[in-house]
């Protein structure tokens, strides 16, 4: 069976292909030189954008499509940056700008915790879609640790492993917002694909 993956986001769908290795599931992306339309983000929950993504690719591809909607949640900036999280800094943010600007945010706050929350949506040509959230829990640190990931992983340090989530390489897909969504996926999917 085929999948498609509806991101554009070259490290997620690395990450993604390696969680959700499945022997009898193909999953296909842009990488396989299919295009797609640009999906407008303007849902107010992860959850929304997510949906909206899945839904409106998976009609477009007409296979069933997999969709995330992921950011981090500041505890002291009200769940910010949150949905926004891709574009923070504004309409050309860089990962190197949005945590410019995450870390000048949090400047004299000393309360760090934080969260990385993903929604992952399987959705059907018919329409029908199937919604499931992952989180991890850190705290935001002023200096960059680590080479892996991407986006705010160099700033996201989990207690519990003594690491920040750029130092993790491998072990990230085991423990991240996005490995607890498809793990949620993955055991609710021959019922999905029933
Ligand atoms: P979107 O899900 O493509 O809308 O973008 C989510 C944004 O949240 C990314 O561009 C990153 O800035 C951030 N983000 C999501 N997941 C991760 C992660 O695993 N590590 C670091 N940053 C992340």
């Amino acid at each position: 069976m085929k999948i498609f993956l509806a991101t554009g986001n070259k490290h997620k769908i690395e990450e993604i292909k390696k969680i959700f290795s499945r022997e009898d599931i193909e999953i296909l992306s842009i990488k396989d030189g299919i295009e797609i339309p640009e999906v407008i983000e303007d849902g107010k929950t992860f959850e929304e954008n997510s949906k909206k993504k899945a839904l409106e690719i998976s009609k477009f591809t007409n296979m069933i499509t997999i969709a995330d909607d992921s950011g981090i949640c500041v505890e002291a900036l009200g769940g910010a940056p949150g949905v926004y999280s891709a574009r923070y800094s504004g309409e050309n943010a860089t990962d190197e700008s949005n945590n410019k600007k995450l870390i000048e945010n949090l400047k004299g706050i000393e309360n760090r915790n934080a969260k990385f929350v993903c929604v992952i949506t399987l959705a059907k040509p018919t329409g029908e879609t199937y919604s499931f959230t992952g989180e991890i829990s850190g705290e935001i640190i002023d200096e960059p640790r680590g080479k892996f990931g991407f986006g705010y992983d160099p700033y996201f340090y989990v207690k519990e492993y003594g690491k920040t989530t750029a130092e993790m390489e491998d072990f990230k897909n085991k423990i991240s917002h996005r490995a607890r969504a498809l793990a949620k996926l993955k055991e609710n999917l021959d019922n999905i694909l029933k």
